[in-house]
């Protein structure tokens, strides 16, 4: 069991995969896998797998103390002209520590050396999906976007009168996603709506082989993941993911429809979520990750047109340099405010800035002048895709005003008309 005083912790590049695998599974009590080493650890490239070694101490030979791996990825920020800009950023995922050894500091000396790490390689974001909302704001994570799981019954309507000429010049095909070249097919869609859904993020070529691949485990007693895939003028223009379930209540078909993913324009969507509440032998159609804004709320006319509906958080936005994290997404207002940032885990980020927005363009250098308002750097990340209201979180008592008008002037700046999407989870 754990020392009572705190062992020192170093963090390092993970060289053993075994280890790293062993780890991961240990944590998440996943069943062993059967596929090779290297395909069980594949999206997560050699170099950006890394763990914690807690020196001195009992530690089992098998796993590391503490794990975290980075998936290389590409997210859509604010472009200041109602659409989105691709940036790089870093997709901290595989995080874990050995139940032995949590508690002792681990996961902040990870996520310190994350920050570092990313910082040396020249990336200015990292975001990730969270096991349980304590773990990141304290380091610094701030709530991006929300997604929604939504119930739908078999044979729900959807009304969108502008859209129908565009859904009708859709097709959707049924497709599996093991199928070949199909994970391109995906991630090419996912590619073009970085260009106008912000908040999307997407992977490099092994994260989407990765998607695609279906171990043994998951086909023992159902079918592999299938898909519907878009098509416009010979273009993909969305896919759905879907898994169907059998139910027979009372000798009645009720399937239940799990949909894991749903990409694409809003006219593709439509089509697509049609299609999905048109399946043979289905009962209910269960869809995760919309976001809150999602057309899909107008054609309802609003959640109570919806079954059941869970909210819950997409992507935790950590701004791992500010000053260049903030120049490197757009504005749609100006704004010239100084801020007084507190960041005990990214230090480098702490202090005094003003934040200048002009013509859509974002500038942060530091400054000795006065500070117009307080807050953590996490209501930054959250704020960053323009989802998380600032003034809210003002009121809220999370960030503090000294101008009157400050708070409003910046979100006035960092907001935008159309919402984050949700992002996939990684
Ligand atoms: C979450 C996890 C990585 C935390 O690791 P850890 O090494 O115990 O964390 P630390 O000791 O560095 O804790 C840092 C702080 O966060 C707090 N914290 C850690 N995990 C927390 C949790 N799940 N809920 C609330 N607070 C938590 C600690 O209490 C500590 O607070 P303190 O600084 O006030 O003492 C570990 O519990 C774990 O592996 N959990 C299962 C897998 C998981 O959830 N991974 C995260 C994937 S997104």
């Amino acid at each position: 069991m754990a020392a009572e005083t705190r062992p020192e912790i170093r963090v390092e590049r993970a060289t053993d995969a075994q280890r790293f695998l062993a780890s991961d599974k240990l944590v998440w009590f996943d069943a062993p896998g059967t596929d090779p080493l290297d395909l069980q650890l594949r999206g997560v490239p050699e170099d950006q797998r890394f763990a914690a070694e807690a020196v001195g101490a009992d530690v089992d030979p098998a796993t590391y103390a503490g794990i975290y791996g980075v998936r290389p990825m590409q997210l859509s920020v604010p472009d200041g002209a109602h659409a989105g800009r691709t940036v790089p950023v870093a997709g901290l995922t595989w995080v874990g520590v050995h139940p032995d050894h949590r508690r002792q500091g681990l996961l902040t000396a990870m996520l310190r050396h994350h920050f570092e790490q990313t910082r040396r390689e020249g990336v200015h974001l990292s975001a990730l999906h969270a096991s349980e909302p304590a773990i990141y704001g304290r380091h610094g994570y701030g709530l991006a976007s929300l997604e929604l799981d939504i119930e739908v019954g078999r044979g729900a309507t959807f009304t969108a009168p502008h859209l129908e000429d565009d859904v009708a010049a859709i097709t959707t095909r049924l497709a599996t996603i093991t199928d070949e070249g199909i994970s391109e097919r995906r991630r090419r869609i996912d590619l073009d709506l970085l260009a106008t859904n912000v908040g999307t993020i997407v992977g490099d070529e092994e994260f989407y082989a990765e998607l695609g691949h279906v171990t043994a485990n998951e086909t023992r007693d159902s079918e592999p993941p299938r898909m519907l895939i878009a098509v416009r003028d010979g273009r993909d223009v969305g896919y759905a993911v879907f898994k169907r379930t059998h139910k027979w209540p009372n000798s009645r078909p009720a399937a239940e429809v799990e949909v894991r993913q749903l990409s694409g324009t809003p006219a593709a969507r439509l089509a697509l979520l049609r299609r999905l509440v048109d399946l043979d032998l289905a009962g209910t159609i269960k869809l995760h990750g919309f976001a809150p804004g999602d057309p899909l709320m107008s054609w309802v006319e609003g959640p109570r047109g919806l079954g059941d509906v869970h909210p819950f958080d997409s992507l935790w936005v950590r701004l791992v340099e500010l000053p260049r994290s903030l120049a490197a997404r757009g504005y749609e207002a100006d704004c010239d405010v100084v801020v007084e940032v507190a960041d005990e885990a990214a230090p480098w980020n702490a202090g005094r800035w003003r934040i200048r927005v002009k013509d859509g363009t974002g500038e942060a250098t530091t400054t000795d002048d006065d500070a117009d308002l307080s807050l953590p750097v996490s209501a930054l990340g959250a704020a960053y895709l323009g989802g998380t209201n600032l003034a809210e979180m003002h009121r809220g008592g999370v960030v503090s005003e000294h101008r009157p008008g400050s708070v409003r002037e910046l979100w006035r700046a960092f907001r935008t008309d159309i919402g984050p999407y949700a992002a996939r989870a990684f």
